[in-house]
């Protein structure tokens, strides 16, 4: 009963209050982890420019420019970026729509999407906008639930680690209403678009895939 309380109050956030709910998110371990430990496992060099596509409100983006890196988040929600402004990092925020970037070709070494990939419906066009926007020899890197991901999986992991009930209701309601894709589907993807070094990781104990890629090195002579 509280269970689904709790459920349809995030579910209630999420339409009212986009901005608040993913800035909730990542203040739970579980949520915050699944984006550290994913960006981490990327090793991307110091100095590099990151591109956060779907920032949201700006969280993971202010925690990499924390890290030091030159960081530019993008939502095309001008909700999500004025609070993404209000974190007051050093990361640089647009409103703009991730098909059609604001930004000079070969721009970046690193573009990430958390959340993103598995919602926008023409991910062959995203994917060309963001060969477009790296460098020779950068990385891309997406990430979304597995299909396996369900409310019963979620509950589990809850129960595991003792999480309070808003958490588990919070997780709860990711693996039942998040979309859902699979990873051969988007190394397909990846390898249509022209990235190499195709490859997976598993988050959130298996349920939480990234998928990165590289753009051709091409040294002309
Ligand atoms: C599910 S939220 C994910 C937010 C954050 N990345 C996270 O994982 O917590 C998806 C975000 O992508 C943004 N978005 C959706 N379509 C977009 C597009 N075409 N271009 C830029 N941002 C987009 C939404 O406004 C929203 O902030």
């Amino acid at each position: 009963m509280i269970q689904s309380i709790l459920r349809a109050r995030i579910l209630a956030t999420a339409v009212l209050n986009p901005p608040l709910l993913f800035s909730q998110l990542f203040g739970y371990d579980w949520y915050r982890d699944t984006m550290l430990d994913w960006v981490s496992d990327l090793k991307i060099p110091t100095g590099a420019k990151i591109l956060e596509l779907g920032c949201g409100p700006g969280n993971l983006s202010a925690h990499l420019a924390q890290l030091g890196y030159e960081v530019v988040g993008v939502d095309k929600s001008e909700r999500m970026i004025k609070h993404a402004l209000s974190l007051e990092s050093k990361a640089l925020f647009v409103e703009a729509d991730a098909y059609d970037l604001p930004f000079e070709v070969a721009a970046f070494d690193v573009i990430i999407l958390a959340s993103l990939f598995n919602l926008v419906p023409d991910r062959p066009k995203l994917l060309l906008e963001i060969h477009r926007a790296l460098k020779p020899g950068g990385v891309v890197s997406v990430q979304f639930p597995l299909p396996k991901f369900d409310a019963n999986i979620a509950k589990n992991i809850s129960s595991k680690r003792n999480l309070p009930p808003l958490s588990t209701a919070a997780m709860t309601v990711w693996a039942s209403v998040g979309k859902k894709l699979n990873t051969t589907q988007i190394h397909d993807e990846f390898a249509k678009a022209g990235f190499d070094n195709i490859s997976t990781k598993l988050h959130l104990e298996n349920n939480i895939a990234s998928v990165s890629g590289s753009k051709a090195n091409t040294n002309v002579a």
